[in-house]
């Protein structure tokens, strides 16, 4: 079982990308967590560009996000939402609509702020936007609030419940991402 992890920022010191860094040692047996970057590559969503040559950037994250079996996102929250640029790859993974990387993908969510409520309205806002795009949205939110207190200064997660937390999340996701005949059978 392979899962992506996406973090929704582009920072090097991210606490985003630290949580998701966190979910790759917390992931459980049979589950391969691997991160995915390319965000900040992506040209902004253009209809215009589509056709049989897309550009090389949204090609990668086309094939790449379909192939996993699963997507865990990481959002940070800026200003009451999610951040332009992972909503810009979610509108490109989207399409074509028929044939979309997205396209009844098992995905969850997690996040990270320095605020007191840990990126909900993000989480929140994240888990309609992939509904929307046709993903299948497993579990519900894991807010890190005060994010700054909750990672040491290599970011590693210093939060031991937040760290079972993920585990779970990840067990729900797997659960999720695997073939319907198997999961009755299994
Ligand atoms: C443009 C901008 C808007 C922000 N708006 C919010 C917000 O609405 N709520 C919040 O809790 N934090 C907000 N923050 C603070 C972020 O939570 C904080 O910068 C966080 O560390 C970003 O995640 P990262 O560490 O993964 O980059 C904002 C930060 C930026 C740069």
């Amino acid at each position: 079982m392979r899962i992506l992890a996406v973090s929704g920022s582009l920072r090097e010191g991210s606490f985003n990308t630290s949580l998701l860094r966190a979910a790759l040692e917390a992931a459980p047996e049979g589950v391969e967590l691997e991160l995915w970057e390319g965000i900040g590559e992506l040209p902004l969503y253009d209809d215009d560009l589509h056709g049989p040559e897309v550009p090389e950037p949204v090609r990668r994250l086309r094939e790449d996000w379909a192939e996993a079996d699963a997507i865990l996102f990481a959002t940070p929250e800026y200003n009451g939402s999610v951040p332009g640029g992972l909503k810009n790859a979610i509108d490109w993974a989207s399409r074509p609509q028929l044939e979309a990387a997205l396209r009844s993908k098992p995905v969850a969510v997690v996040g990270a702020s320095t605020g007191q409520f840990g990126a909900l309205w993000a989480q929140q806002d994240l888990k309609r936007i992939l509904g929307v795009a046709g993903a299948r949205v497993v579990g519900t939110e894991i807010p890190v609030s005060r994010a700054h207190e909750r990672f040491d200064a290599r970011g590693r997660l210093l939060d031991a419940e937040i760290f079972d937390q993920l585990r779970l999340h990840l067990t729900t996701l797997a659960s999720e991402a695997v073939p319907a005949p198997d999961r009755v059978a299994a």
